[in-house]
């Protein structure tokens, strides 16, 4: 028995959803409280929902009892500071797992390259239960910056740039998909982020929102991301000879 998959992420491993359609109030990001937290680039975290209902961002499998990265437990304090982020996520109907908004700092096309990770999504998640995937609500309006998705993070072909204008809604696969932000600035990049479990809560939600399963790419700069490339896999390939393996291969982060 394997988990269940959603079949709409199976060609790209990702899908697009239309925008938010509701008011998005910076005060509800702005007054959360963060915590730093090793991540892909540099980041805080605001945990929404977690493990034990406290504001740590550590994996579910951590917590006494461990868990998957599934329900939740929401934090009062926090949701009280942004209820319309709570409700976007609570609302799907589907199974939340950790639920946060990450503050990204700006970074370059290189960074992000070398940022660019799988999410350990599944840990702890029982088979025949619904696939973990990632939400993913852009909060400010960043539309120059990107979600980088690769196949497979060694291969620039395999590469899609999203977009991400305040409120792009994207569905990941973030355990089959490498990812990270390119965040051009100057301001920080906010971003929600929560796990869903797959199944028919979810998907209908999805298939409610117009679903784009295959975008093209938004555009970039040959020159730079051709010199950019052997920078960050140089970089990749240190830091994976430091530790004797490639760490990004099993992020617990978003
Ligand atoms: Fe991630």
């Amino acid at each position: 028995m394997s988990h269940y998959r959603m079949p709409i992420l199976e060609e790209t491993g990702y899908v697009v959803l239309d925008s938010y359609a509701g008011v998005l109030d910076p005060v509800e990001w702005q007054s959360l409280e963060y915590v730093d937290w090793k991540s892909s680039g540099d980041t805080r975290f605001a945990p929404l929902a977690s493990a034990q209902g406290q504001i740590e961002c550590n994996g579910f499998w951590h917590a006494d009892p461990p868990k998957a990265d599934k329900d939740g437990i929401w934090i009062p304090s926090q949701v009280s500071k942004a209820p319309t982020l709570a409700r976007r996520a609570q609302g799907v109907g589907a199974n939340v797992g950790r639920c946060r908004v990450i503050e990204l700092q700006p970074n370059s096309y290189a960074d992000a390259l070398y940022n660019s990770h799988l999410d350990d999504n599944n840990r702890l998640n029982p088979e025949g239960e619904g696939w973990v995937i990632r939400s993913f609500m852009q909060l400010t309006d960043n539309r120059d910056s990107y979600m980088v998705l690769r196949s497979d993070i060694l291969d620039p072909s395999t590469e899609t740039r999203l977009a991400l204008p305040a409120g792009a809604q994207l569905v990941v696969d973030s355990e089959r998909m490498w990812h990270s932000v390119w965040h051009v600035g100057p301001e920080p990049r906010y971003c929600l982020i929560n796990s869903f479990e797959s199944g028919p809560e979810l998907e209908a939600w999805i298939n409610g929102l117009n679903p784009v399963t295959n975008v093209p790419s938004g555009p970039i700069d040959p020159v730079m991301a051709a010199a950019s490339e052997p920078q960050a896999q140089e970089r990749r390939a240190a830091r994976a000879e430091f530790y004797g393996y490639d760490p990004s291969a099993v992020y617990s982060e978003a």
